[in-house]
C-alpha cells in the first residue's frame, strides 16, 4: 500500500480527460497535474523540446512524491515515453496511444479514422501502432492544427471550433468512415459538439478509461494502491498563468481548485 501521489501531466487541459478517469476509477488516490501550458500546443513542437519538457516535468513530479506517472498526454508518449522508461527502471509509467486496435476490431464499414496532433500521426511509434493492428482495415488519418488552441480558450462549442471541426470530419465521413479514434487527450471534451457534427452510427473512441484501468492493474501488481480510508486530494501546477488554468478547472475538472506556478 502507499499514500504516495500519482503524478499526471499533458501540454495543458488535455490530459484533464484522463485525471477524471482515473478519479473515477481510483478515488482514493492522491493526484498531482501539471499543464505545460506555457508550451502548448506540443503537437506542432519537436520530438526533441517534448523530450526534454517531459523530463523537466517528470523531475518534478517525482520531487514532489510521485509513486507512477501518467503521460496524459499522446503527442508526449509518442516522442517521450520510450526515454523516460529507460531513465526510471522502476517506476511505473503508463503513456497514451491513439485506441487504433480497439477500433480496427469494432468498424463494420472497414474506415477508420484518426483525429490527432501533427506530431502523433508522424511519429514512428504511430506507424508502429498501424503495422501492428491496423492491416486489415483502412486508416485515414487527420491532424487538427489549432483544435488544442481553441479548446485551452475554452472554446468547447464556438463558431469556430465547430467550422474547424466540421472541415475535417466531412471528408472523413464522406470515405465511409464508421469509427473516429480521438486521439488527443484535449479532444474528450469537444465530443458533445462532434456528436452533432457526425451520424449516431458512428463511434467515438477515446482511451482514458483505458489508461486509468491499466494504471490501477500496474499499481495492484505492485501493491502501490492507497488504502481505501485515504483523503484523497489533488494538486495542480501550470506552467503558463496559473489563473488561466485555475479558471478553466470548474468546467474541465468540476471543482475550484488552487494552481501554482511550476518552477
Ligand atoms: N493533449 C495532447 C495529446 O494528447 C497534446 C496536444 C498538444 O499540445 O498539441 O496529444
Amino acid at each position: 500500500m502507499s499514500q504516495a501521489p500519482i503524478g499526471v501531466f499533458d501540454s495543458g487541459v488535455g490530459g484533464l480527460s484522463v485525471l477524471r478517469e482515473i478519479r473515477a476509477r481510483l478515488p482514493h488516490e492522491s493526484l498531482l497535474y501539471v499543464a505545460d501550458s506555457g508550451h502548448v500546443p506540443y503537437g506542432e513542437k519537436s520530438a526533441e523540446f517534448i523530450r526534454e519538457r517531459s523530463q523537466h516535468i517528470a523531475e518534478f513530479l517525482l520531487g514532489q512524491g510521485a509513486k507512477a506517472l501518467v503521460l496524459a498526454c499522446n503527442t508526449a508518449t509518442a516522442a517521450a515515453v520510450a526515454e523516460l522508461r529507460a531513465r526510471y527502471p522502476e517506476l511505473p509509467i503508463v503513456g497514451m496511444e491513439p485506441a487504433v486496435k480497439p477500433a480496427a476490431a469494432a468498424t463494420r464499414s472497414g474506415v477508420v479514422g484518426v483525429l490527432a496532433t501533427t506530431g502523433t500521426l508522424k511519429s514512428a511509434k504511430f506507424a508502429a501502432l498501424l503495422d501492428r493492428f491496423a492491416s486489415d482495415v483502412r486508416v485515414i488519418t487527420q491532424p487538427c492544427p489549432g483544435l488544442v488552441e481553441q479548446i485551452e480558450a475554452g472554446e468547447l462549442d464556438s463558431p469556430r471550433t465547430r467550422a474547424l471541426l466540421q472541415g475535417w470530419v466531412e471528408p472523413l465521413l464522406a470515405e465511409g468512415c464508421d469509427t473516429l479514434i480521438l486521439g488527443c487527450t484535449h479532444y474528450p471534451f469537444i465530443k458533445p459538439l462532434l456528436r452533432e457534427l457526425v451520424p449516431d452510427a458512428v463511434s467515438l473512441v477515446d482511451t482514458g478509461a483505458a489508461v486509468a484501468r491499466h494504471l490501477q492493474r500496474l499499481l495492484e501488481q505492485r501493491r502501490l494502491l492507497a488504502g481505501e480510508g485515504t483523503r484523497a486530494r489533488a494538486r495542480f501546477w501550470s506552467s503558463g498563468t496559473p489563473q488561466s488554468l485555475a479558471g478553466v478547472l470548474p468546467l474541465l475538472w468540476g471543482e475550484a481548485c488552487a494552481v501554482q506556478p511550476l518552477p
